[in-house]
C-alpha cells in the first residue's frame, strides 16, 4: 500500500551524476560501437564488480565506465535513459550532475557533452513532462586551475547550466581549495553547491557554506556531528540531499537500518532522497525511498515532507515550485481519500 503511495508521489531528484546511471548494458553497447574495451566481459561481472569499501572504491570503477562515452549520441542515449527509468516512478522534476573534467581530459570537448545531454533533457521536457536542470560538477582531487580552466570553457554553456557543484574524494580535498573557482563561478551567474559531509567532516560543511556559499549541500549526512552546524542549517533552511543506498554501497552507513535520515528529518533539517549513482548502488529514486520508508518505518506525512522539501529545494522559478507543491497536495488529497 505504502509502496504504492511511493510509486505514485510526484517526485524531484536534485542529487543524481548522470555518468552514475549508465547501466552495464548500456556501456557495453556503447563501449563496442565506440571500440573502447571494457574489462569485464559480461553485464554480470561487472555488476559483481560493484562491491565497494569505500567512495574512491567505487570512484575507480566510475570513472573507467565513463571512458566508453565520446560522441555526442553517446550522452544523449545515457541521459534518455535515465529519463525514461525516472518517468516510469513519477519523477516530476530532476537536476543533473555531469563531470566535464572526467570527459574533457580525454579530449572529448565540452560542447560534445552539454549538446547531448540538454537534447535528452529537451525531449524529456516536451513528451515525457519531466523538467530539468543541469550542474557541473568540478572534480576536487584536480587542481584548482583545472577547475578554473573548466569553468572557462563552459562560459558559452551558460544558459545551459545552472550551477556549479563539488564532487569526487573528497577527504584530503576541502572545500576551500575550490573558494576563488566558486567566487568566479557566482561572479559569473552560476548558483553552487557541493558535496559535503558524506565521508568528511562537519567542518567541510562550515567551508561549502562561509566559502563556497552553497545553495544546498550534496549529503550532508556528517551534519549531526556539530550541533551549532546542524542550528545553521536549519535556521537557513540549507537543503541536504542524501542519498541512502548510496551511503550503504559506500559504507558510510554498514546497513540502511543504521542511516540517520529519520534523525536528521526530526531535526527539522530541510531532507531530500536522491539515487546518487543509481546504476552503481542498486536503485534509482523510488528504490531509494522505498529503503528508507521500510527500514526506518516512515509514514505518509514523512514522505511528503522529503517529496516537497525537493521541490522546494529545486532550482525551479517560484511559480514553477508552486505548481508541482500543488500536484503534490492534490495527490495527498487524493490517496488521502482511498487510504
Ligand atoms: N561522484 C559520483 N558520485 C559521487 C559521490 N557519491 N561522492 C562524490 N563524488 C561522486
Ligand atoms: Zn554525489
Amino acid at each position: 500500500m505504502i509502496d504504492e503511495f511511493i510509486h505514485n508521489l510526484p517526485k524531484a531528484e536534485l542529487h543524481i551524476h548522470i555518468e552514475g546511471s549508465l547501466e552495464p548494458e548500456l556501456m557495453f553497447e556503447i563501449g563496442e560501437r565506440n571500440g573502447v574495451s571494457i574489462p569485464y566481459a559480461t553485464v554480470e561481472q561487472v555488476r559483481r564488480a560493484y562491491e565497494f569499501s569505500d567512495l574512491q572504491s567505487f570512484l575507480d570503477i566510475y570513472y573507467q565506465g565513463a571512458q566508453v562515452l565520446l560522441h555526442e549520441q553517446d550522452f544523449y542515449e545515457l541521459t534518455w535513459a535515465y529519463l525514461s527509468r525516472i518517468h516510469v516512478q513519477n519523477v516530476r522534476h530532476t537536476e543533473i550532475f555531469f563531470d566535464p573534467q572526467t570527459h574533457t581530459d580525454r579530449g572529448v570537448a565540452l560542447a560534445t557533452v552539454v549538446r547531448g545531454i540538454s537534447a535528452a533533457l529537451q525531449k524529456a521536457e516536451q513528451q515525457l513532462g519531466i523538467s530539468s536542470k543541469l550542474i557541473m560538477c568540478f572534480l576536487r582531487h584536480l587542481p584548482e586551475a583545472s577547475a578554473m580552466e573548466t569553468l572557462e570553457q563552459a562560459l558559452p554553456f551558460k544558459d545551459w547550466i545552472i550551477a556549479v557543484g563539488l564532487d569526487s574524494s573528497e577527504l584530503g580535498h576541502p572545500p576551500d581549495k575550490f573558494t576563488r573557482v566558486f567566487d568566479q563561478a557566482r561572479y559569473e551567474g552560476f548558483l553552487t553547491v557541493a558535496h559535503a559531509g558524506e565521508e568528511g567532516p562537519a567542518q567541510y560543511i562550515w567551508q561549502a557554506l562561509d566559502r563556497l556559499k552553497v545553495s544546498r549541500v550534496d549529503h550532508g549526512i556528517r551534519c549531526v556531528e556539530d550541533q551549532h552546524l546542524v542550528e545553521r542549517l536549519k535556521e537557513q533552511r540549507v537543503p541536504l540531499t542524501v542519498c541512502p543506498l548510496s551511503n550503504v554501497k559506500l559504507r558510510v552507513f554498514d546497513r540502511i537500518e543504521q542511516h540517520n535520515l529519520r534523525q536528521l528529518l526530526d531535526l527539522g533539517l530541510c531532507v531530500t532522497v536522491n539515487s546518487d549513482d543509481p546504476a552503481y548502488f542498486g536503485g534509482y529514486i523510488e528504490e531509494n525511498y522505498l529503503a528508507v520508508q521500510r527500514a526506518l518505518g516512515l509514514g505518509r506525512d514523512d514522505i511528503y515532507r522529503l517529496a516537497k522539501n525537493a521541490f522546494m529545494a529545486s532550482f525551479l522559478a517560484t511559480q514553477d515550485k508552486a505548481k508541482l507543491v500543488d500536484e503534490l497536495d492534490a495527490y495527498m488529497a487524493q490517496t488521502r481519500e482511498t487510504a
